[in-house]
């Protein structure tokens, strides 16, 4: 991935500044205990309609406040505040292109000691962003030695930045045996999720999806993709625990999330799944998830905030 350009601005400190200009002391109490809670979201361009769709992004800033919660950081906005905020973010950086949005919240004293204090700060940006994972053939994925952090250790649920060094080890590990990605089980060896995506399978025409309760993050996506299984392909969805030799078993697979869409797993540890290609279930919702997201689909606009729209109303 590009390094992102110096001169992008982004929303730091309250203002918006170009990031060569938002830094961080090296003893932020994030940087050295990973108290920070992010997020990502992100924005389609559609060229017909000249116009930057931000997808589920109240959602998505929800989900954020209320993971703050879990280590006591408080930020000043409400999700309508930031959504405005991140509209504007884009409209200052003229982006016509797609982008992903990483809004931060972290505790920010600059000091030794692990005891976290009140002194919270926040930080978005956006920047361009293509393909996370190239899944057009389908992924080999690999179950990973590393087990999913369970709720009572770092709630996975949270999106905590000290998490993370769980999915980078998984992550690491995958690629190191030569696969494009790893699956999590849990502790108690059920399958949980990828590195950074959900996962489901497809079996007998059913749609299965490991439950909340097993340490999975809440993926806006993984609700975008159960709603349009049920609604426009008239699927079965079902949330139960998954074993392991179901992955071995099941007729499809594939991840979802904000970064990977929908991306087809078509190998599991050397193992094919089903036929060993892209399945008809994952090819339909990458299609329908395609289009809803860019605007294309009209029941799915309740999805999309239009980034230029008020400007453009303002403007008129
Ligand atoms: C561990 C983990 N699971 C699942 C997801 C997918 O969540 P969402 O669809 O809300 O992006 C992510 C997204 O970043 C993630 O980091």
């Amino acid at each position: 991935m590009k390094e992102v350009s110096p001169d992008t601005i982004v929303y730091f400190d309250n203002r918006f500044v170009p990031l060569r200009e938002a830094q961080v002391s090296i003893l932020t109490h994030a940087l050295n205990y990973g108290t920070g809670v992010f997020e990502g979201i992100r924005g389609y361009w559609e060229e017909k309609e000249q116009e930057l769709f931000l997808v589920r992004v109240e959602e998505h800033y929800h989900r954020w406040l209320r993971n703050c919660r879990i280590l006591r950081l408080e930020l000043p906005l409400d999700p309508a505040q930031l959504t405005k905020l991140t509209s504007e973010l884009i409209r200052r950086n003229r982006f016509c292109d797609n982008v992903y949005v990483r809004p931060l919240a972290y505790k920010s004293s600059a000091r030794i000691g692990v005891h976290p204090d009140d002194k919270d700060a926040f930080a978005i940006v956006a920047l361009p962003f293509g393909d996370y994972l190239d899944s057009r053939q389908g992924l080999h994925a690999g179950v990973s030695s590393w087990r999913r952090v369970e709720d009572n250790a770092i709630p996975g649920r949270g999106k905590i930045c000290g998490a993370y060094v769980n999915s980078a080890l998984a992550g690491d590990e995958a690629r190191r045996n030569g696969y494009d990605e790893a699956i999590f089980l849990t502790e108690d060896g059920h399958v949980c999720e990828g590195a950074a995506a959900n996962i489901f399978l497809v079996r007998d025409g059913s749609l299965i999806t490991p439950p909340v309760t097993d340490n999975i993050l809440e993926g806006i996506t993984r609700a975008s993709v159960m709603e349009l299984a049920r609604r426009e392909m008239g699927l079965e969805v079902i949330e139960r625990r998954v074993d392991r030799t179901e992955l071995y078993i099941a007729d499809e697979a594939f991840f979802t999330g904000t970064a990977v869409e929908i991306a087809p797993i078509v190998r599991v540890d050397d193992r094919p799944v089903g036929n060993g290609k892209v399945g008809l279930v994952a090819t339909a919702l990458r299609q329908f998830y395609s289009d809803a997201v860019r605007g294309r689909l009209s029941a799915y606009r309740r999805w999309l905030t239009p980034a230029y729209h008020d400007a453009r109303v303002a403007a008129a």
